[in-house]
């Protein structure tokens, strides 16, 4: 399995991830996270306090991880464990984090393996709290989350909901996958930062009358990706949407729209100031010439419905002929060549048609391409030439589109 967006030289090989555990009830989800990681293909090794193996067994941890779980400070020694499991660390995740864990990190200390793991490591760090909701807004506990932060250190959640006894507020850890996510996402470079993104994404409906329209397959997975990894790098990004099968990602702005002409309408209001603009969305190169106001009803047309069809303004094209300097612009083509000989020809000849910077060719068919986790492009540039080809996640295809652009 690829991982949901790891920049690429950490994405060759497996990440050496550190889960610390301290000693909340929340513990017992640290597991998930640590399956997670796991099941991605990363190397985990667990930290956890004394406290947090009163919560959660020893074997549960080594079983998840599959390797030995570290607690003492004195085992070890030769090996020089105490600073040795921090220094080899690509990334250091403590979930959950306790309001004693967190301020003993403000500060510091280093009176167990947990804290000179931290202490002896260049690795991001990213924790997760949990603890009732009087110690989260405790000034205490507001001060040392503050402090963990202007050091650099991601803080993902608190949630709010149920706590552990019948009460419920800010507190609760996030979900595994939401820890996961900003884990990995603290890896990425922040190379787009400054940069105002414009991405389309999604299948355009062309209305036929009030019920029915012309459509595509396309989900907006790709395209949401890429908006969705650009924020992490930084980037201001700007979604326009049409009719997306996925949620979009945090972070970004979003435009909804239905038809082409919306969407073009929506871009050509939102192109000028954008620095990158990329054409993720399938827009339907005909609509209805009539769309009609009320339905159209078989009565009235009998056996046989005949729809005339005009064709929508190319608008990556007309991006592309208005664009400012300096502007790159990035198309998208699927097409259902069966061999890349073929779609390399057809884009050859698009991009030219087209005047993009770039085109992102991918193949697509009854079972491949669309609605699916997994995509596999090639990606040229105006001059016909090869410039990156990837496959995997639809995340990890969008940072490395990204990496070309940034
Ligand atoms: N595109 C667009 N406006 C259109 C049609 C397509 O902006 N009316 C954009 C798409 O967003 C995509 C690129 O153009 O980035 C290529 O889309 P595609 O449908 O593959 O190209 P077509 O122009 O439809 O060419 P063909 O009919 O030859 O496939």
């Amino acid at each position: 399995m690829t991982d949901p967006g790891v920049p690429r030289k950490l994405a060759s090989r497996p990440l050496n991830i550190v889960v610390g555990i301290t000693g909340g009830i929340a513990a017992y989800k640290a597991v998930g996270v640590i399956r997670a990681f796991v099941l991605l293909g990363h190397d985990v090794h667990v930290v956890a306090t004394d406290a947090a193996l009163r919560f959660v067994g020893r074997p549960t941890l080594e079983a998840i991880s599959r390797n030995p779980v570290h607690t003492d400070l004195y085992e070890g020694v030769a090996q020089v464990r105490h600073v040795a499991i921090g220094q080899a660390a690509d990334l250091i995740v403590v979930a959950p984090a306790t309001a004693s864990s967190i301020a003993k990190l403000a500060i510091g200390l280093a009176d167990d393996l947990l804290g000179t793991t931290i202490l002896a490591s260049s690795a991001p760090v990213v924790v997760a709290p949990a603890m009732h909701t009087e110690m989260w807004v405790n000034a205490a506990t507001a001060a040392n989350v503050a402090t963990l932060q202007s050091r650099g250190i991601r803080v993902v959640g608190p949630g709010t909901g149920q706590l552990t006894g019948s009460d419920a507020g800010v507190g609760r850890m996030v979900e595994p996958d939401e820890i996961v996510a900003a884990a990995l996402a603290a890896l990425r470079p922040r190379d787009l930062s400054g940069r105002r993104v414009l991405v389309t994404a999604g299948g355009t409906r062309e209305p036929i009358d009030p019920v029915r329209y012309i459509g595509n397959r396309s989900s907006g997975r790709q395209g949401v990706a890429i908006a969705g990894a650009a924020a992490l790098r930084g980037a201001t990004v700007e979604l326009i949407g049409a009719n997306l099968e996925v949620s979009p990602p945090p972070g970004v702005r979003l435009t909804e729209v239905s038809s082409a002409a919306e969407l073009a309408a929506a871009a050509a209001t939102s192109a000028a100031s954008a620095d990158i603009i990329i054409m993720a969305a399938a827009v339907a190169d005909y609509r209805p010439e009539i769309t009609t106001q009320s339905k159209i009803k078989k009565e009235t047309q009998g056996d046989r419905l005949r729809i005339d069809l005009v064709k929508n303004p190319d608008i990556l094209a007309g991006l592309a002929s208005t664009r400012h300097r300096g502007q790159v612009i990035v198309g998208f083509a699927a097409e259902t060549e069966p061999d890349d000989s073929a779609l390399l020809a057809l884009g050859r000849s698009k991009i030219v048609r087209k005047g993009a910077d770039y085109l992102v060719l991918n193949r697509v068919g009854w079972t491949e391409g669309f609605a699916v986790p997994d995509n596999r492009v090639l990606v040229i540039d105006l001059a016909g030439d090869i410039v990156m080809e990837a496959s995997g996640s639809k995340l990890s295809v969008a940072d490395r589109i990204l990496d070309l652009l940034a």
